[in-house]
């Protein structure tokens, strides 16, 4: 016997698009009468939404499932879906590793899902849909059930065309694709006047938008549309390539009034042999500079940014000019990894992989680094005035209120639930290396 209205709890791997893409999936089943489950404990089915960027993400979504698979013991009508990045490379050998998983679906096959579980309900057994065709046209209908009240996600482009030689994303997500300019302005004014304060634009390459739309719109010329949506009060967006960060971007971000000051820009490493291999397309040379006009535009910019240690090649030489470029910059915030061989990519069949052990030495002496650096950054806030827009109550401290400085610093202060939405006015009073805490003022 099958329930009625099934209950679909979905777990999440990955980035942001992997997050937003999960609000997506659970907007759709439920405006198609399926209903979604806040614990996984109450589901008949939990999808895994997987992330293959490094091979440590695709084991975690591996034992996920296996867990699950353990729960259909005591629950043996319970179903797996198995979707993402992972299932979007692997498609039916998903089957051969996991036997016991019951839907495949591709990142591309998302406007399809519905339909997908409608089939395994009816009592189809091992579906696999993995399209290598974007539906990207039925973008529009898929209307997100998203897990923040304050602020969300919208995707803007998919795909990536830069293909650097470390990176599985574009074989997995395929070529680059932008939404239409009135699609996202629409959904940007539908979330302000449903009461969302904020938003953050995603996409693998967010600066290079709008390649080849009619009529022609670039992602600065997107800011200046968003900026005047009535209601919203910022805007976010993620990731930026270094060498798509151009002086109309900048200068975009600078005039644009609800435009935060914060730029994700991804470096990946400090030196100029090791970018050259990597295939980003720039020196560090002219990172610097890019670094050097967006703080001349915009001094209080908060900039964060992702390194790659040991990648193929990398010599104790290189690795030390990453440190130094480090603390030549100074990153508010750095999300540090280690190399992952990926399937298909150039850099995978490079001679020279480095040991897993100077890998693993290397990234602690980088984030040992970063932490120093990224305590300096915020201490120099304490004693400053914020406007801080609340997003909800902390999940660690009980009692505290979360929110989150314009240049996206996460932020504690006491106050009433009634602020949640609002923006505040706060004096920061302790910093840490990856928070602050802050009071209110008159
Ligand atoms: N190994 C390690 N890190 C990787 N990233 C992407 N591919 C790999 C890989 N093969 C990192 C990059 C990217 C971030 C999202 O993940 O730093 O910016
Ligand atoms: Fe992971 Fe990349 Fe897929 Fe995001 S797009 S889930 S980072 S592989």
């Amino acid at each position: 016997m099958f329930p009625l209205k099934p209950k679909i709890h979905i777990v999440t791997f990955g980035c942001q698009m992997n997050e937003h893409d999960s609000e997506r999936m659970a907007g759709l089943l439920v405006a198609e009468g399926f209903s979604y489950a806040a614990n996984m404990d109450d589901a008949d089915m939990v999808l895994i939404n997987s992330c293959t960027i490094r091979q440590k993400a695709e084991e975690k979504a591996f034992s996920q499932a296996g867990r699950i698979n353990v729960m259909k013991r005591d629950k043996p009508h319970l179903k797996i879906g198995f979707c993402g990045c992972v299932a979007q490379r692997e498609k039916h050998e998903i089957f051969r590793r996991a036997p016991y998983i019951d839907l495949v679906f591709g990142t591309l096959n998302i406007p399809k899902l519905p339909f997908y579980v409608k089939r395994l309900f009816q009592g189809e057994e091992r579906i696999c849909q993995v399209s290598e065709d974007p539906i990207f046209e039925n973008y529009h209908y898929c209307s997100a059930l998203r897990s923040n009240p304050v602020k969300a996600w919208i995707t803007i482009m998919e795909g990536c065309n830069n293909f650097c030689t470390y990176c599985v994303v574009p074989y997995v997500r395929g070529r680059e694709r932008s939404r239409t300019l009135d699609d996202i302005l629409n959904e940007v004014r539908f979330l302000a006047e449903s009461g969302y304060k904020e938003v953050t634009l995603l996409g693998q390459n967010v600066n290079s938008y709008g390649k080849g739309l009619a009529p022609s719109i670039d992602f600065a010329g997107l800011l200046y549309r968003l900026d005047q949506i009535p209601g919203l009060e910022r805007i976010r967006f993620t990731t930026s390539h270094p060498k798509d960060l151009s002086a109309d971007l900048i200068q975009a971000m600078k005039s644009c009034e609800k435009v935060c000051e914060h730029i994700h820009l991804p470096i990946q490493s400090g030196s100029d042999a090791v970018l050259e291999k990597m295939g980003r397309g720039y020196t560090v040379k002219e990172y610097l500079s890019k670094v050097e006009a967006l703080r001349e535009s915009i001094p209080e910019i908060a900039i964060t940014s992702d390194m790659i240690c040991g990648f193929p090649g990398e010599s104790e030489r290189d690795f030390e000019q990453t440190l130094k470029v480090m603390e030549i910059i100074s990153f508010d915030g750095l999300f540090s990894f280690k190399y992952s061989q990926r399937p298909q990519t150039l850099a995978s069949q490079l001679p020279e992989q480095v040991p897993e052990r100077v890998k693993t030495e290397r990234l602690a002496r980088l984030q040992m680094l970063q932490n120093d650096i990224s305590t300096q950054m915020n201490t120099r806030l304490t004693g400053t005035v914020q406007p801080l827009l609340i997003e909800g109550t902390s999940k660690r401290a009980t009692g505290k209120l979360t929110g989150r400085t314009r240049t996206n610093k996460l932020t504690h202060l006491t106050g009433p639930s009634n602020l949640i939405g609002k923006i505040v006015k706060v004096k920061i009073i302790r910093s840490k290396p990856f928070d602050l805490e802050a009071e209110r003022v008159k």
